[in-house]
């Protein structure tokens, strides 16, 4: 399997995508966050296929992907006029917030226009949009020349796919699925995702690479925390990310406190276990030795945030696949570097186990 985008799909894959688009199917494709799985967003029988692939309930909104212009000078970008179709009320602000991070991991949610599909929206008057940055996605959509929905590639509330081989793996039964290779993806967690519908306050919906404090830096705009400003709305789903199981394993999985290792295996004091315990690499290794009762296995990943985000879900898929009886991570340090990462191990660990599904539906 290659590993980065020098994999570049030929031109010729990528006209079949579009054709495929065009005829209301669906296509797989790479973006920098994760693999998505992509319809043609004015087309609401390609959308419904989405949902049926994924088992996703028909509430949870879906993002539309655009492109952005060939050859783009970044700063010449008319945002206003490639948004018009989908949005109403575009504010300096979120102008703003989109010339500083566009195209890259930051999904905006607007108001929606009169035309976009209750089918993408759930039934809300928003819309979630972004434009990523990774060669192959925006080629499709360039020659598309339309919007493309794309939940992440994952069967609902699986852990998402960051490689084409984890799309086939989730999808195996659906043979026709076109998928576009663009190997590994670099950001490997789903974008931020921002709510600007309010016209007011920005609110972070989901955490991702891109955090609130760069975008005060760059824009001096303040994003506040879901819940500091929006009451919860129980009944409504409007993340399926914020579903507290989700992202999810089918090996239970927990996290342990800085050195903490042997008191979260006591825990599982079945001599039988075998454990694989995902330590950090600024960290020296374990004192396992004290426990040979329990079949322990090492796995180091990196401290640095971003790296340990690009292979969260890769390791995650490895060690599910394994075999283990256990999966232990460690705890993500304080630091608003590490909530995208934290929020998703946080959910993976109660969605995991045999029964996730049934968790996740409930
Ligand atoms: O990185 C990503 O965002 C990936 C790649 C493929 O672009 N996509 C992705 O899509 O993560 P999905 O569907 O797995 O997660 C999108 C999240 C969902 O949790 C959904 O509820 C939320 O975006 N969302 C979509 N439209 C929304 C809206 N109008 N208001 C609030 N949340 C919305
Ligand atoms: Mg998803």
């Amino acid at each position: 399997m290659p590993n980065n985008s020098s994999a570049l799909q030929t031109s010729a894959a990528i006209n079949e995508a579009v054709q495929t688009l065009r005829d209301g199917g669906l296509v797989a494709f790479p973006t920098e966050t994760v693999y998505g799985l992509g319809a043609d967003a004015r087309n609401a029988s390609a959308i419904q296929k989405i949902f049926k692939a994924k088992g996703r309930p028909s509430n949870h909104p879906v993002i539309v992907h655009l492109a952005v212009p060939d050859k783009y000078d970044v700063a010449q970008i008319d945002w206003a006029a490639l948004l018009s179709p989908w949005v109403r009320d575009l504010s300096e602000e979120a102008l703003q917030i989109i010339n500083a991070f566009w195209p890259g991991p930051l999904t905006l949610v607007f108001k929606r226009d009169k035309s976009v599909l209750n089918e993408i929206t759930g039934g809300q008057d928003t819309v979630a949009i972004r434009a990523p940055n990774h060669p192959i996605a925006q080629e499709l959509l360039r020659k598309f020349k339309g919007g493309v929905v794309a939940p992440s590639a994952n069967r609902f509330g699986k852990v998402s796919p960051t490689s084409a081989a984890d799309v086939r793996d989730e999808f195996e039964n659906e043979l026709d699925l076109m998928i576009l290779d663009g190997g590994d993806c670099e950001v490997g967690i789903e974008s931020t995702i921002i709510d600007l519908s309010s016209g007011e306050r920005a609110v972070l919906l989901r955490p991702g690479a891109i955090t609130p404090s760069e975008i005060f830096a760059k824009t001096g705009i303040k994003v506040y925390q879901a819940g500091e400003d929006v009451k919860a709305d129980n009944d409504f789903p409007r993340v399926s990310g914020s579903l507290k199981a989700h992202y999810a394993p089918t090996t239970p999985l927990r996290l342990y406190a800085p050195g903490r290792v042997l008191d979260a295996l006591s825990e599982y004091p079945d001599t039988k276990s075998r454990v694989a315990v995902v330590v950090w690499d600024s960290e020296s290794s374990l004192v396992l030795e004290d426990h040979p009762s329990i079949d322990v296995q090492e796995m180091i990943v990196s401290s640095d945030s971003a790296d340990f985000a690009a292979k969260l879900y890769r390791t995650l898929r490895d060690l599910d696949q394994q075999g283990w009886d256990l999966i232990l991570f460690p705890e993500p340090p304080n630091g608003e570097e590490w909530d995208g990462v934290r929020d998703r191990l946080q959910r993976a660990c109660f969605g995991s186990g045999p029964s996730s599904s049934s968790h996740v539906n409930n």
